[in-house]
């Protein structure tokens, strides 16, 4: 079975794609770390997101990347939201997604186009909202504990920047699947969150 999780950041699908992977036995990728570590690769090289040619030559990263806890900043988001828009980039990214969709027994997979072009024949797909604010406050918290110094307004800004840019680009842009279950999580617990997850791809599949 293939699991499509696909959303904005900081909606919870990471989490709810980690707990469905647990709760069906299933290996799961994250699939933003991808663009995270070419947004990332291609500034440690010098070079400029915004560029094709500077992003297609960091989608060549060492693999080891993948582990760095560098990745999950709030700085290297907005390279890899930046570097997402090149369509070469996705299509550089794409086999390696689609191969790990399609291995056998299933998979989970989360991102902003998993239902829509990188596995639109999986048996579920959900599509996992959140207010901005709530969305923003879950950063916060989470920044906060970290010892990272931001403020609530900064955060809510950069999340409106990115969704703004992963909702308008030409290819891929994060929207639903037409088939897709949609959860706003603004409102749900974490243990909430799972079990509307749970429950919507026992629907999708029964
Ligand atoms: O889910 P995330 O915050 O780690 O994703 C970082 C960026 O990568 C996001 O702003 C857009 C891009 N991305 C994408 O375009 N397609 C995906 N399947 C996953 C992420």
């Amino acid at each position: 079975m293939i699991i499509a999780v696909d959303g904005p950041t900081a909606s919870g699908k990471g989490t709810i794609a980690k707990a469905l992977a647990e709760h069906y036995g299933l290996p799961h990728l994250d699939t933003g770390l991808l663009y995270r570590a070419v947004g990332y690769q291609c500034r440690r090289d010098g070079g400029e997101p915004q560029s094709l040619a500077d992003a297609l030559a960091a989608c060549s990263f060492d693999d080891r990347l993948l582990e760095d806890p560098v990745l999950r900043s709030e700085e290297v988001g907005g390279l890899a939201s930046q570097v997402s828009v090149h369509p070469a980039v996705r299509q550089a990214l794409f086999e390696r997604q689609r191969a790990f969709a399609m291995q056998d027994g299933g998979a989970v997979l989360d991102g902003r186009d998993i239902g829509t072009v990188i596995a639109p024949e999986a048996e579920a797909k959900l599509f996992i909202t959140a207010s901005v604010e709530a969305r923003a406050q879950r950063r916060f918290l989470e920044m906060r504990q970290r010892g990272v110094p931001v403020s609530l307004a900064e955060i809510a800004d950069d999340l409106r920047r990115r969704d703004e840019r992963d909702r308008n680009r030409a290819v891929a842009p994060l929207v639903p699947a037409e088939e897709a279950h949609v959860i706003d999580t603004s409102n749900l617990g974490k243990d909430e969150a799972i079990a509307a997850a749970i429950a919507a791809v026992e629907h999708a599949i029964s």
